[in-house]
């Protein structure tokens, strides 16, 4: 049975005994409704960790107020079993006193480009939030390595960056995109949609594959590509889009052409429901 390590105190003491014991730490963070793409991060920890320790956290700090945190699935019970057939080592699931306590007003900010663009233009607040449970994760569970998924490709750049710019001893590895058979990237918000919604919202990944498809075909202009993305997504009624962006990656800077590998990201509403996927071109 997977260890459910509740409180800091109780993460703090499993991460000591781990590293005193000179193991290596894998940590995953996740808000839990685990799906395929966070058993990909676990299993791929497992490969290169002594020890794994996955987080099941909704995290109230990197939601906005207009945001689903009240909806957002909660499902620890199953998330457990699922965390028994990796296996990891232990869970650290904490209610959101525990981490964010009377008082606490301490918060990670990263500033600049990085977090204006994509995601971070249209949820104000949302990378401030990660960027803080991130650190105190990352801190609480000692980890030598932490795993992310590219479906949330600004998030690793975001990551990778307070890491670095803080001298967090922690290596920020990057898993790519799990799909479901369909083309639909896996997602934990997926759970939200209708059964038609889900056929709709296959239009994300066939958009993303006209632009690299176009940009295989010899197409380097940032927006054509864009256009091309935006006129698939259009095909479809139902899809409201938020953004479709190219920028350099991992810098996400401004370009006129893709020359150099380069983030195809797009984000759309599809119902009620907000989905994000990307691909990186020229890579
Ligand atoms: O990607 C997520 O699920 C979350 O942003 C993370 C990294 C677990 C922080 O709450």
């Amino acid at each position: 049975m997977v260890k459910v390590l509740r409180t800091v105190k109780e993460i703090q003491e499993f991460s000591k005994a781990a590293k005193d014991a000179g193991k290596s730490v894998g940590l995953v963070p996740t808000m839990g409704a685990l799906h395929e793409g966070h058993l990909t991060l676990m299993r791929r920890a497992r490969q290169e960790n002594d020890v794994v320790i996955a987080s099941v956290f909704v995290n109230p700090t990197q939601f906005g107020p207009n945001e689903d945190f009240d909806a957002y699935p909660r499902r620890f019970e199953e998330d457990c079993k699922k965390l028994e057939t990796v296996p990891v080592d232990a869970v650290f699931h904490p209610e959101p006193k525990e981490m964010y306590p009377e008082g606490y007003c301490t918060y990670v900010n990263v500033e600049g480009d990085i977090t204006k663009k994509l995601c971070g233009a249209q949820r104000p607040g949302h990378f401030r939030g990660v960027a803080t449970v991130v650190t105190k994760l990352m801190n609480l569970s000692r980890a030598d390595r932490a795993y992310f998924g590219q479906k949330d490709a600004q998030q690793v750049v975001v990551v990778k960056r307070f890491v670095s710019d803080l001298n967090i001893p922690t290596e920020v590895v990057m898993v790519p995109i799990v799909r479901e058979e369909s083309g639909l990237a896996r997602s934990s918000r997926n759970q939200y949609l209708s059964a038609e919604e889900k056929e709709a919202a296959l239009v994300l990944s066939r958009s993303l594959q006209k632009g690299k498809a176009a940009f295989d075909g010899g197409e380097k202009g940032v927006e054509t590509l864009k256009k091309i993305v935006r006129d698939e997504i259009g095909t479809e009624p139902t899809a409201v889009i938020d953004y479709v962006d190219i920028y350099s990656f991992p810098a996400l800077l401004p370009i006129a052409k893709v020359e150099a590998p380069a983030l195809l990201a797009i984000a759309v509403k599809i119902g009620k429901t907000r989905l994000i996927d990307n691909m990186i071109l020229g890579e």
